[in-house]
């Protein structure tokens, strides 16, 4: 017989991304449904190591879902990585005599969790939510969809400037270690050459992309360039670099930063967080732990956050081929 869940705590960690807040409210108003206590930690695990959670009920969470953040707050913990820092963690929890937690977040914030699983045995779900969609288990992270319409929507005010002046952009986007959202947006902003962490194209290569466009007519290019490309340089560097040593090109950089990490969650991402709180505390409560939930094949699905952390997800090689195709 699983363990009964009386009482569970939420908290969100790591980099925020929107849709945070409508999984917030979909554990939140799940935990009501069932009649489950549920406590909102603040700031990550620091929040749970300090005892910073109060009790939230369904109307805690109103007005949320369409807000980007999170009202719980995030932290990147140093303390709760020793053993000391989650037992103050654990204490707190069993203090307050609390059964379970959903960690919100990416892969740390799943590190964390599992570790914390193994050492007390507390039951612990995690949910998905990173704008890098970086984790094994789910077809979509929370808060990629929204990243997405965001870096698409700055693209196309880019190429509008870009144009007018025959310009060539190099438009740095998020992904540090992954180029999910480069390659999506390179696509549907129309990119004349995506340069991504997975695949490294050599200087070479962008430099005959560039000639290619050129000499086909193009007036003016817009190159997509993750942050953790491994091209060799920087997106400062590539500019001088083409300053260097190609003609006529009239070179501007634009990093979006973090921007791509706010605003209201997309339709996709308000549905997919719903439906995930739910799956999370439903899992629990049937006594599953140490699982990830996730959208596979459109079905709700638990992964092992084990295989959730240390799967590394891989680049759609069907999407490269249509960016090469599309910007011939
Ligand atoms: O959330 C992941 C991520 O968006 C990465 O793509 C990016 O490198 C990083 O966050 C930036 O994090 P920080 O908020 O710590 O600057």
């Amino acid at each position: 017989m699983p363990r009964k869940i009386k009482k569970l705590a939420v908290f969100t960690s790591g980099g925020d991304s929107p849709g945070m807040n409508a999984a917030i409210r979909s554990v939140v108003r799940t935990c009501a449904y069932h009649n489950i206590e549920c406590f909102g930690v603040y700031r990550g695990y620091q929040g749970l190591m300090e005892g910073d959670f109060e009790p939230m009920n369904a109307r805690s969470v109103r007005g949320i879902i369409n807000k980007g953040g999170t009202i719980l707050k995030s932290a990147r913990s140093k303390d709760f990585r020793t053993k000391e820092g989650r037992q103050k963690a654990f204490d707190k929890l069993v203090e307050a005599e609390i059964d379970a937690i959903v960690a919100i977040g990416g892969d740390g914030t799943f590190t964390g969790a599992m570790i914390f699983n193994q050492e007390f045995d507390f039951p612990v779900m995690g949910i998905p939510g990173t704008i890098d969609n970086d984790i094994v288990g789910t077809s979509h992270t929370l808060g990629f969809d929204t990243a997405l319409n965001t870096v698409v929507d700055a693209i196309d005010k880019i190429r509008d400037t870009a144009s007018s002046h025959n310009r060539l952009f190099f438009v740095e986007v998020m992904g540090r270690d992954v180029g999910h959202i480069a390659l999506n947006v390179g696509i549907a902003g129309g990119a004349e050459e995506i340069l991504i962490p997975e695949e490294d194209l050599g200087l070479e290569r962008l430099v005959d992309s560039l000639n290619r466009s050129r000499t086909s007519g193009k007036s003016s290019s817009i190159v997509v360039v993750a942050e953790g490309d491994k091209i060799g340089k920087n997106i400062f560097e590539l500019k001088d670099y083409v300053d260097e040593n190609m003609e006529g090109y009239d070179v501007r950089v634009s990093v979006l930063g973090h921007m791509q990490r706010g605003g209201p969650p997309s339709c996709f991402d308000r549905v997919l967080a719903s439906r995930m709180g739910v799956k999370a505390v439903e899992s629990l409560m049937e006594g599953k732990t140490n699982y990830m939930v996730g959208l596979i094949d459109g079905k709700m699905e638990l992964t092992p956050l084990d295989n959730a952390i240390k799967g590394k997800t891989k680049i759609n090689l069907e999407l490269l081929r249509v960016s090469d195709i599309m910007s011939t």
